[in-house]
């Protein structure tokens, strides 16, 4: 296995590199975590999952669980320098503890692994809806005839396979010509791009007629009606959402300058992905209801309503092409951080060079993916446990993996790790330090242990709830 070089100071060094400044890596995070999960997921996640008391729950669990998490892994990648599994094997040791706390950075690999398996095929989606777009398919097209566009779409094996590959390819592209090439410009246009093109979309939204429907069912709190699972659903999204609990933060972490505030940092992208969320909700639901269509639909959501809305606007063409390349953008950005960890692992373990690693690690997430490229036709009928077999990726990775290794991670960071290397990382004992501590120590991990175990019933239930 390579080891980092030391620097002059004896501060360990990365061998990919580092990010050029603060921003960079400030973009490069909120690019990964910014993607399908704030403006495909969200809103159908929500919608399934009733809607208000849903929203609250995963905004409590985005500030309370996911940013000292985030935080956690940031520390933990930089102090490390390494690739996640090499990174918790050396602080294992260096903290007094053991290399064993490796397995929870394989975890993390395997996550991303998995995550990107489906998350490409999606990707392919918004890859094949700019070519629909462009080509003027929902110039006033009508509910069902957007609907039926879907279903044909996403039944067709070969149409999805087909955008897959080209995600896939895209995503392989880059990561072989590493991250700071291209990856920091595109992502410094595409956020503010997106951001404006969104409050574009919201205007439109408010002037649907049904703002106030959906203002409601995405604030109104009917807490009655929130069942565990949900509860577990909104944690995994919050996760999700802000790419934590797979060592993606902590591979781009090992990049980041040794002055950078991690704090300051994290309180950034997590304002910014919650922001884009929240969003992308105010513009979908109102659609929703202003054309009949149930909330509850699942992952055809955005692909229904939003070309629905374009259809029917002035310049719809040109706006419904543009937000389709910019969820691309979107998209891919998070794919990068998706496959980071596997291939920083592969170059590491293996001694690969970037490219070799990326195509290895690129090939396997291809074969994967077929998996819910089937879920939507062939084997569409085949249902088990949670749904079908995409449903049950979706639901392994984003409620039971992730949570768990984020679990893992923060009490290594914060059970684990001595004091001073924590606070020396966070930037000296202050009111963050504390702040973070006392989340990390008790808030979250107590957390996800009760919803994990709420939701797969091994705790009883209490009285009234
Ligand atoms: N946060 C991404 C999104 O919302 C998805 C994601 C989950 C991710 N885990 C990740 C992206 C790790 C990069 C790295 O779409």
């Amino acid at each position: 296995m390579l080891t980092p070089e030391t620097s002059d100071n004896g501060k360990r060094k990365s061998l990919h590199g580092h990010w050029s400044s603060r921003m960079a890596f400030i973009l490069a995070v909120t690019g990964s975590a910014v993607g399908l999960g704030n403006i495909w997921k969200f809103p159908y996640i929500a919608g399934q999952n009733g809607g208000g008391a849903f929203v609250l729950v995963y905004l409590l669990c985005v500030f309370l669980i996911g940013m000292p998490v985030m935080m956690s892994e940031i520390l933990i990648g930089r102090r490390g320098r390494r690739n996640p599994v090499a990174t918790m094997a050396l602080l294992g040791k260096e903290e007094g503890s053991s290399s064993h706390w490796k397995w929870v950075g394989s975890l993390g690999v395997l996550a991303g692994v998995l995550i990107l398996s489906y998350y490409s095929v999606i990707g392919g989606w918004t890859l094949a809806y700019v070519f629909k777009s462009v080509s003027g398919t929902f110039t006033g097209a009508s509910a069902t005839a957007v609907g039926a566009e879907f279903s044909s779409f996403t039944s067709s094996w070969w149409k999805l396979a087909l955008c897959h590959t080209f995600f896939m390819g895209l995503t392989v592209f880059v990561v072989a010509r590493g991250v700071e090439r291209g990856l920091e410009k595109a992502v410094r246009f595409m956020v503010p791009a997106l951001l404006l093109l969104m409050f574009t979309l919201l205007g439109y939204s408010i002037n649907s007629g049904h703002f106030g429907s959906g203002v409601a069912f995405m604030f109104s709190a009917d807490f009655d009606a929130l069942t565990w699972d949900s509860v577990l659903a909104a944690m995994g999204q919050a996760f999700f959402t802000l790419s934590v609990g797979m060592g993606a933060i902590m591979a781009y972490g090992a990049y980041l300058p040794e002055e950078t505030s991690i704090t300051g940092a994290s309180a950034a992208v997590v304002i910014a992905d919650t922001g884009i969320a929240i969003l992308a909700g105010l513009v979908i639901f109102p659609l929703v209801f202003a054309n009949g269509l149930d909330p509850a639909d699942g992952p055809g959501l955005v692909f229904v309503t939003l070309p629905l809305a374009f259809g029917h606007m002035t310049g719809g063409t040109f706006f419904a092409t543009l937000f389709f390349v910019l969820l691309t953008f979107a998209a891919w950005t998070s794919a990068l951080g998706l496959v980071e960890p596997a291939v920083a692992w592969c170059v590491e373990h293996f001694k690969r060079s970037r490219a070799e690693a990326a195509v290895i690690v690129g090939s396997v997430i291809w074969v994967l993916g077929f998996a819910t490229v089937f879920s939507f036709n062939a084997i569409s009928g085949v249902t088990f446990f949670r749904g079908t077999l995409f449903d049950n990726i979706d639901y392994l990775t984003s409620n039971v993996m992730l949570p768990l290794s984020g679990l893992l991670i923060t009490i290594f960071a914060a059970w684990v790790m001595c004091r001073n290397s924590t606070s020396e990382e966070l930037g000296g004992a202050g009111t963050g330090y504390r702040v973070w501590r006392f989340l990390a120590r008790f808030v979250a991990p107590v957390a996800i242990l009760f919803v994990f175990l709420k939701a797969i019933g091994v705790l009883p239930e209490m009285s009234g709830g």
